[in-house]
């Protein structure tokens, strides 16, 4: 069974309940966490974030006992890491996560949908073609990482990874 309630925006980062698969296989309690587009995904804003979502669904929702943060997104493939240096933003908060292994058939391409997260541009559902690619703005190095890997016949996908809540301290 699956549920889901209202969405917080907690600093940073944002939030909305589930009940959903745990890194042990096991079903429990979690919760789902979005990354708006903004200001830059600093470590210090997702850890503060990270820390007022425990605080905030410890005490409003103390029946649904959390024990992980679950993210499905572009920004958790591992791939980036070929191309991003270790202090950027997006390494480091994607090497927080513990990546669910890919399984075949259950691959969810990120190409068509990095074209507006990365572009501002509409995203696609179709391949993105050679033409495409050399109209693409090449400013920054997650630009020219996205035209290179897809140039050197490469494909983007959006992982699912966990994140471990630490434990509550009993001054919560
Ligand atoms: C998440 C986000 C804030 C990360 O930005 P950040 O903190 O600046 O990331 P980094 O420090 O790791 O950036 C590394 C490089 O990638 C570039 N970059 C990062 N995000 C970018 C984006 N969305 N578009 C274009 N370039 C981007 C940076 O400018 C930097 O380039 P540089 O080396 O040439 O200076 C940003 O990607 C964003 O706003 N994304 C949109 C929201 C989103 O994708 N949510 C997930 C939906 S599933």
């Amino acid at each position: 069974m699956k549920f889901r309630g209202a969405e917080y925006r907690l600093g940073r980062l944002e939030y909305d309940r589930g009940r959903g698969e745990c890194p042990d296989g096991t079903t429990g309690f979690l919760l789902h966490l979005h990354i708006p587009s903004g200001a830059p995904l600093s470590p210090a804003s997702c850890d503060e974030s990270l820390g007022q979502a425990r605080r905030f669904y410890g005490r409003h929702f103390p029946d649904e006992p959390l024990s992980y943060v679950v993210c499905h997104s572009w920004l958790l493939d591992p791939q980036l890491i070929e191309y991003l240096p270790e202090r950027s933003n997006i390494v480091r908060f994607l090497r927080r996560f513990a990546l669910r292994p890919l399984t075949s058939g259950d691959e969810d391409l990120a190409d068509g949908s990095m074209l507006e997260y990365v572009f501002g541009q509409p995203s696609r559902t179709g391949p993105v073609t050679a033409r495409q690619l050399a109209e693409l703005p090449q400013g920054t190095s997650l630009q020219r990482a996205y035209v290179a890997h897809l140039r050197s016949g490469r494909n983007w996908r959006a992982r699912t990874g966990w994140i471990a809540l630490p434990a509550r301290p009993e001054s919560d």
